[in-house]
């Protein structure tokens, strides 16, 4: 995992080598493992904006989309990017990709996910997070918005 430079959103990168045990019958990684994994390094993304480990709950996939089939040993690249922040929610935006060659990277996956920091009792709990510095005034709306609409819609 990779340290995030002062001022930048809060990023963390990992690596995965795809196996025979991640594939799925079309010999391509599998959804479902590749899901797996976003969410890991969106739970480490999140969980790095804070110096002292603090309870994080995993709330809600806001997004998911498979691009480009990946292989049997194709080395895949996942980096986490925050780029919501709420009162008691974090968001992180995923992106995937096949690692070789270096020069035509693929995109694999892309996906934004939401988690909410909880006190001991298990209820939502301010984080005191600041705003982003460098925060993407769209992506941001974009959170809002989808919060919103499944607040109306589903709500929990
Ligand atoms: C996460 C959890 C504590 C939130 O509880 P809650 O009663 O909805 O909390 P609140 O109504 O106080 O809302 C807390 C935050 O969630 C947001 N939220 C609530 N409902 C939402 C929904 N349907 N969609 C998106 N965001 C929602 C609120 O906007 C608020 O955000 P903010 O504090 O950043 O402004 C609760 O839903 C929970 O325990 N879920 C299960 C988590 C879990 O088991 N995860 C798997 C294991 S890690």
């Amino acid at each position: 995992m990779m340290p995030s430079n002062p001022g930048d959103p809060q990023t963390a990168t990992t690596h995965h080598l795809v196996k025979g045990e991640d594939l799925n019958h079309h010999q391509t990684l599998y959804a479902g493992r590749c899901v797996e994994w976003c969410v890991q390094i969106a739970y480490i993304t999140a969980e790095s904006c804070f110096d002292e480990a603090r309870p994080l709950v995993f709330m809600s996939v806001r997004s998911l989309s498979m691009r480009t089939p990946a292989r049997v040993g194709d080395i895949l690249e996942y980096t986490g990017t925050v780029d919501y922040i709420g009162d008691s929610t974090i968001g992180v935006r995923v992106d995937a990709k096949i690692t070789q060659p270096k020069t035509d990277p693929k995109i694999v996956a892309t996906g934004t996910f939401l988690f909410c920091t909880v006190d001991s009792e298990g209820r939502a709990a301010s984080h005191g997070l600041p705003a982003l510095k460098n925060g993407n005034r769209p992506a941001q709306e974009r959170w809002v918005r989808s919060i919103e609409e499944e607040r109306r819609s589903v709500p929990l």
